[in-house]
């Protein structure tokens, strides 16, 4: 049996005896992003996608304190964000752990630093070298519940006094869908998707009957089996909802400054929202931060 994490207090589901370790969950994890197909995907993704709606809000919102201070982006992939946070500063440096993600992005950003580093051993960063670290489009997820906390604290250590870190989570609030669910066969009329979508179908299913034991519920998170491009229901992602999400930040001696839902509107953590991925903007708290209000992200005491 394996070691079991400190920070699983017993689940109100899921059983000890199925209970991965966090490292267990972050190494299987880590298959998503690992190899070619994988970073092409997310070069890709990044083309189509550009920034996201959430991610827009947040920069028009913090652009004038950040402009021209350093920036970490961690979990970079190919470089979605790259463009939009070297517009702001130049001292910039994006992270990952997939060499084949950082390969892509020196092809399309030569000019720009980019470092393999895993975010839970940030060791060859100074104490407060940066006034922005971004984790965008879930990467903190893939990273088992113990790995988070220390992904939290390298963060934290890393951020100078004041500092501010940005990222998404996905939303324990959302409906996971289902390996049996037929979205995950919707029609579409590129016949070489469609086909993908029919073979990876039961494939999915399999992968959910075997993985499905190791899912967790906590008063604090989830952890789910879920869908990703290439391993249909072989990954097991962490979700939170936005109070626990500020409950967790503010253990890690963060406060909570704004609350994104996916569609760029500005929330208060208790509202509620079905949205896939929310973003978070959090201020390291220390002595010197300076005077800031936060914006909506006090509960209206309605619960
Ligand atoms: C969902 S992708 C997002 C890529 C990119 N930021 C974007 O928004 O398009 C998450 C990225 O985080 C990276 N990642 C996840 N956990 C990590 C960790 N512990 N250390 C470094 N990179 C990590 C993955 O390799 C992957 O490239």
């Amino acid at each position: 049996m394996p070691d079991l994490p400190a920070t699983h207090s017993p689940g109100v589901r899921g059983g000890w005896h199925n209970m991965l370790t966090s490292g267990e969950i972050s190494n299987f994890n880590r298959h998503m992003y690992l190899g070619r197909r994988s970073a092409a995907a997310y070069v890709k993704y990044a083309r189509r996608t550009g920034i996201k709606p959430a991610e827009a809000t947040i920069l028009s919102e913090l652009k004038g304190e950040i402009k021209e201070r350093a920036i970490l982006d961690i979990g970079v992939g190919a470089g979605r964000t790259t463009p939009y946070l070297t517009e702001l500063s130049r001292d910039y440096i994006g992270t990952d752990y997939s060499a084949d993600m950082l390969a892509a992005c020196g092809r399309q950003f030569p000019n720009v630093s980019f470092r393999r580093c895993d975010a839970r051993d940030m060791s060859s960063f100074a104490d407060g070298q940066f006034h922005l670290v971004f984790f965008s489009y879930n990467g903190i997820d893939s990273n088992g519940p113990e790995d988070r906390s220390k992904i939290l604290r390298e963060i934290h250590r890393i951020l100078d006094e004041g500092g501010i870190f940005v990222f998404a989570s996905l939303n324990r609030n959302k409906k996971t869908i289902r390996a049996y669910d037929w979205r995950n066969v919707r029609f579409t009329l590129n016949p070489i998707v469609m086909a993908g979508r029919i073979i990876r179908y039961p494939i999915g299913i399999w992968n959910q009957l075997q993985w499905k034991k190791y899912e967790v519920e906590t008063e604090e998170y989830s952890l789910r089996n879920t869908y990703d491009t290439f391993h249909a229901y072989s990954i097991l992602l962490y979700h939170i909802a936005p109070l626990q999400q500020k409950r967790q930040l503010s253990l890690h001696d963060f406060e909570l400054m704004m609350v994104v839902n996916y569609d760029g509107q500005i929330v208060a953590p208790d509202a509620p929202d079905d949205s896939p991925e929310i973003y978070y903007v959090a201020r390291k708290i220390s002595a010197a931060a300076p005077e800031l209000a936060p914006r909506g992200a006090q509960d209206t005491g309605k619960h």
